[in-house]
């Protein structure tokens, strides 16, 4: 089989291809990637050599570029994306452009190309914000996305499941929960926690920090759409959750333990704008359609992740202050 990766230079695209090329070696990968500022090869540096592994330098809204890749490839697996909900807040622009025309961009070429099956990286955010009390998401619930980077995910899987209804493209989607887990950008709760404090810096607690969100270990996220490639039905949405709901300030207590500092480390600043209060899956269609589960207890990914970023110093602090970037960007210049 041969995939077509989008957004594999990010965090869960990188380890998506790094799990894939562990259990299907024989398989190639193509992984096109814009090297946008989420974007590092270094994620990858181990398969630059791996004949089975292509990486393209691009931008999924060029048609051109994407008609010629899509051509050649089996399947596609879309998680290129803007994804930093507080970026999307203060300019949204980029958010508009890669997550809806350049979702579109791809089905297109999909559709041109003979309907190939096309699975589609989609987040929970998309239907809203659920209050302590309420049911866990699934996937009957109806889309109520509240800030523009989670209305440019809803208008995508929007797009996605038109192109099955209207030309009988083979697609699945899935809408995850909060990842976590080795190479995520440390802009996002967890590795920007856990890179001040082992630097020494202050961490910034939104609110109160009692906003909710249920933590999935990266590698059981990726292992479930494998299982949805191989088992998913087609033109099926799957829920897919971490069973690991969590307060910001009950995951900041656990990282301030690992990394042996004290709440004198936690500064309470401003809310987010519009800041959604808690989100929750209810995977259970996974589970009997799949046979899918989370596998990773928080308490334990969540250690192996620190520990992981203890480790890897060499890699937080080069995006930390900007080094990478000068350096692929003339090793790549386009
Ligand atoms: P990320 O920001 O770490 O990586 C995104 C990748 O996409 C980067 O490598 C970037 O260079 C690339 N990219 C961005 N715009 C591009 C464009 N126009 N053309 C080509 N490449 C482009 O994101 P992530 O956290 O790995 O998320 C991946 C996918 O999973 C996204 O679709 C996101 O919505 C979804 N998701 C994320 C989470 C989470 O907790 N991180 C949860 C559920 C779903
Ligand atoms: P984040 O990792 O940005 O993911 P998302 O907004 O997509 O769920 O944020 C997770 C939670 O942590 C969210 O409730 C906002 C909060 N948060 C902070 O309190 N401080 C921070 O510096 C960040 C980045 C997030």
């Amino acid at each position: 089989m041969k995939l077509l990766i989008t957004g594999g230079a990010g965090f869960i695209g990188a380890n998506f291809i790094h799990y894939w090329m562990q259990n299907y070696p024989n398989d190639e990968i193509v992984n096109l990637d814009a090297l946008t500022y989420a974007g590092n090869l270094e994620n990858l540096k181990d398969l630059e050599n791996n004949p089975n592994y292509k990486f393209v330098k691009g931008n999924i809204c060029d048609e051109k570029l994407v008609d010629e890749l899509v051509k050649d490839v089996d399947a596609i697996v879309h998680f290129a994306a803007e994804s930093h909900v507080d970026r999307s807040i203060s300019d949204s622009g980029d958010f508009i452009r890669t997550n809806i025309s350049g979702t579109h961009t791809l089905l297109e070429a999909a559709r041109k190309n003979g309907n190939k099956r096309f699975h589609h990286i989609s987040t929970d955010e998309v239907f809203g914000s659920l209050e302590e009390n309420d049911p866990a998401f699934n996937e009957d619930t109806s889309y109520d996305p509240r800030s523009p980077y989670s209305a440019s995910k809803a208008s995508s899987d929007h797009l996605v499941r038109a192109y099955f209804h209207t030309y009988g493209l083979p697609i699945t989607i899935s809408n995850c929960s909060n990842n976590y887990g080795p190479y995520q950008f440390p802009e996002k709760l967890i590795p920007l926690f856990a890179t001040n404090l082992i630097e020494g810096k202050k961490i910034p607690v939104y609110g109160k920090g009692d906003n909710i969100r249920d933590w999935i270990h990266v590698d059981d996220h990726n292992r479930g759409v494998d299982m949805i490639l191989k088992k998913g039905k087609i033109g099926e949405t799957y829920c897919l959750g971490g069973n690991s709901e969590k307060t910001n300030l009950e995951i900041t207590h656990k990282i301030l333990e690992l990394t042996g500092k004290g709440e004198e480390m936690i500064e309470y600043v401003a809310d987010r704008k519009g800041h959604d209060k808690r989100y929750a899956i209810d995977f259970s269609k996974a589970k009997k359609e799949l046979g899918w589960e989370p596998q990773i207890s928080f308490e334990d990914g969540l250690k192996k992740t620190i520990a992981w970023y203890e480790d890897s110093q060499d890699w937080w602090k080069k995006i930390k202050n900007g080094e990478y970037k000068e350096y692929y960007e003339k090793q790549y210049k386009s």
